[in-house]
């Protein structure tokens, strides 16, 4: 696997195999690698000839006294782990070459209406640093496919969208939530969380499984009952509740009784981390 920092050595590698007629995914992430990331780059490898992968933690998407200067920077282990899963490339710009005009007065990305629910109401900027970053990177790496984890559910679901209303040539894969056996879904930022916090945390996906089972009996004329039920339960285990919500699976709006596909959307602070999670299912 090459490890390139520069746009034209990257560019050099991405025409010839496109001259040889390859196909090449794209796996963009900010490092810090675990088997969720690894297995972005295994389904990757499954649907095409190359794999790309990119590290950059994204200064754009971060808000202030957020946890951009302590996100973990482990790039010698990530190599490893990416050699072991059969990336090709790696892509490691830096923060002058994709922010060449700084952070302030530049070109920017936006998905309106998605990008201001749920997480981008709690961070504010956050997707517009996502939707500028993400495409920036696909015009640098140019892939015909590229993978994100539906553990990032809104994101996702903002770069299809993205992705569709800006009409670029990449198909985007979704691909399932990795978790550790008690259930907790993989993250960076599960790092932060002591001991303690970290016994308590697969509570977060418990809860997820409970509201659903429970809806599935109740039906969403309960919707509001099961979501405040759900932030109690939660912050009786010690979580801060951002927000806990029932919604319909592709506007993330608020799921009303005749839906069918939801998606129950969660934030939760434990101590300094912020977790995430989230479950799709189909109501009958
Ligand atoms: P990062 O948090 O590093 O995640 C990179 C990719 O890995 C994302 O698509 C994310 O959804 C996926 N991922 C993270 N945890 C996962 C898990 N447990 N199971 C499956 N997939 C998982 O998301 C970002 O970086 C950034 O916003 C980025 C898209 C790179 C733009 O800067």
């Amino acid at each position: 696997m090459q490890t390139i920092s520069d746009v034209n050595r990257l560019r050099q590698k991405i025409r010839q195999w496109r001259q040889e007629g390859l196909r090449v995914a794209f796996v963009p992430t900010m490092g810090n690698l675990h088997d969720g990331h690894i297995e972005l780059v295994t389904q990757a490898k499954g649907r095409a000839d190359k794999v790309v992968s990119s590290i950059f933690v994204n200064p754009m998407q971060f808000g202030a006294g957020e946890d951009l200067d302590s996100y973990p920077r482990t790039l010698e282990a990530d190599q490893k782990r990416l050699v072991a899963a059969g990336c090709d490339l790696l892509f490691t710009p830096d923060t002058q070459l994709l922010y060449p005009s700084g952070l302030g007065e530049q070109t920017f990305v936006e998905v309106p209406g998605l990008s201001d629910l749920h997480c981008g109401a709690s961070r504010p900027g956050h997707f517009r640093g996502v939707t500028t970053i993400v495409t920036k990177l696909f015009n640098l790496v140019q892939p015909d496919l590229a993978c994100f984890g539906q553990k990032d559910y809104q994101q996702l679901a903002i770069i299809r969208a993205m992705v569709r209303d800006l009409n670029l040539p990449v198909e985007i894969v979704g691909i399932a939530t990795v978790r550790e056996a008690d259930g907790l879904a993989m993250s960076s930022r599960n790092g932060y969380l002591t001991e303690l916090e970290r016994a308590i945390a697969p509570e977060l996906k418990k809860t997820l499984d409970l509201t659903a089972t429970a809806l599935d009996e109740m039906g969403l004329e309960h919707r509001e009952t099961l979501e405040q039920q759900a932030q109690q339960r939660l912050a009786e285990r010690g979580f801060e509740p951002d927000f806990f919500r029932i919604c319909h699976a592709t506007t993330l709006q608020p799921a009303t009784p005749g839906d069918q596909e939801l998606v129950i959307l969660a934030a939760a602070y434990l101590g300094k981390a912020r977790l995430i999670d989230n479950l799709t299912l189909t109501l009958s």
